[in-house]
């Protein structure tokens, strides 16, 4: 099994529920084990009837919980950038500058940085401490976003770099004072803060990409469209090259129902089973019964053979 282990899926399909039974059973089995919520909806905390926030809190023996909180991070990132900027800029060309970052503060693009970055940074900080990460992340959409973010950002990155030294290139060229001057794109700070940030989001990428490192498990219900998403979901994780080996099928109906109408449910369950099957024959499966209970933190040990 990987160190960083990924549960993504739709809305309300089991994923807070299967990260805290995969969490728990690494625990149980002596690995120290950080569970973290990237979810805004923050669930762990309802699950484990303990509120959880953006300091570690110890849920039980090996078991560690964080939840982050993307509006918390995002504005805590957008002060960080002004701060940078000080440094490196004019107070009037700053003042028109933090007027539009007060209003990026609260564009989802910035959350998911905010977030991203946030994810990044207790990878680096946590990998030596902990034996085992879980994340419970947000629905699918939001999640995909996040995987993609550092090939986009680098790419991106890259041209602000290189526009940068194109215009301190023109500037160098007009300036009587700076021609001649071969250190003046070295130690340009703009050029400097970009560089650092292309590190950093080159490390994320190098983490996400790690077969041995990390690996994302798509959770969904036997339903008509969670396949057809799940198959895209797969394939946009592939396309980024994180590794996907394992699906998980939870809330199957039992097999013996007494009940018409949930025998009629069974057959068409069954249907999408074989579907599922035939789709995902590249993944393991693993199916997850529907319970008759809400799943917590007292009954969650009913789930966790299901884990590895
Ligand atoms: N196998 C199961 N049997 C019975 N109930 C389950 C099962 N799996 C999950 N549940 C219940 O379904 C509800 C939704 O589960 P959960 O919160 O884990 O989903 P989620 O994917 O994290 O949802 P969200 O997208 O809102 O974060 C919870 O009340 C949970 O207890
Ligand atoms: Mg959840």
């Amino acid at each position: 099994m990987n160190k960083i282990i990924f549960f993504g899926g739709k809305g309300g399909v089991g994923k807070t529920t299967c990260s805290y039974a995969q969490a728990h059973k690494f625990s149980k089995l002596g690995f120290r084990t950080l569970l973290i919520s990237t979810d805004p909806a923050h669930s762990i905390s309802d699950l484990v009837s303990v509120k959880i926030g953006p300091k570690i809190v110890n849920i039980k023996d090996d078991l560690d919980c964080l939840e982050i909180d993307s509006n918390y991070e995002s504005k805590k990132y957008i002060q960080a950038i002004k701060k940078n900027l000080g440094n490196i800029l004019s107070p009037i060309i700053l003042e028109e500058i933090n007027r539009q970052l007060d209003i990026a503060y609260i564009s989802p693009g910035t959350q998911e940085a905010a977030l991203f970055d946030k994810m990044i940074e207790i990878i680096i900080d946590k990998n030596g401490e902990y034996d085992r990460i879980v994340f419970d992340t947000a629905p699918t959409g939001h999640t995909l976003r996040l995987m993609s973010l550092p090939e986009l950002l680098s790419s991106w990155i890259n041209s602000l770099i290189n526009n940068r030294k194109k215009a301190l290139k023109i500037r160098q060229m007009v300036r009587e004072d700076e021609r001649g001057n071969k250190n003046i794109i070295e130690n340009d700070p703009i050029i400097q803060t970009l560089i650092k940030r292309r590190e950093k989001i080159l490390k994320a990428r190098e983490i996400l990409i790690n077969k041995n490192m990390l690996e994302f498990i798509f959770v969904l219900n036997p339903e008509k469209l969670a396949i057809e998403e799940t198959k895209k979901a797969l394939s946009i994780l592939q396309r980024n090259k994180i590794k996907t080996n394992k699906i998980i099928v939870n809330r199957v109906l039992p097999n013996i129902i007494m009940d018409d109408f949930w025998r009629e449910k069974k057959i068409i369950e069954e249907r999408y089973l074989t579907e599922i099957g035939q789709v995902f024959k590249k993944y393991k499966i693993i199916k997850i019964p529907l319970q008759k209970i809400d799943m917590n933190s007292e009954n969650i040990d009913i789930l966790v053979d299901y884990f590895i």
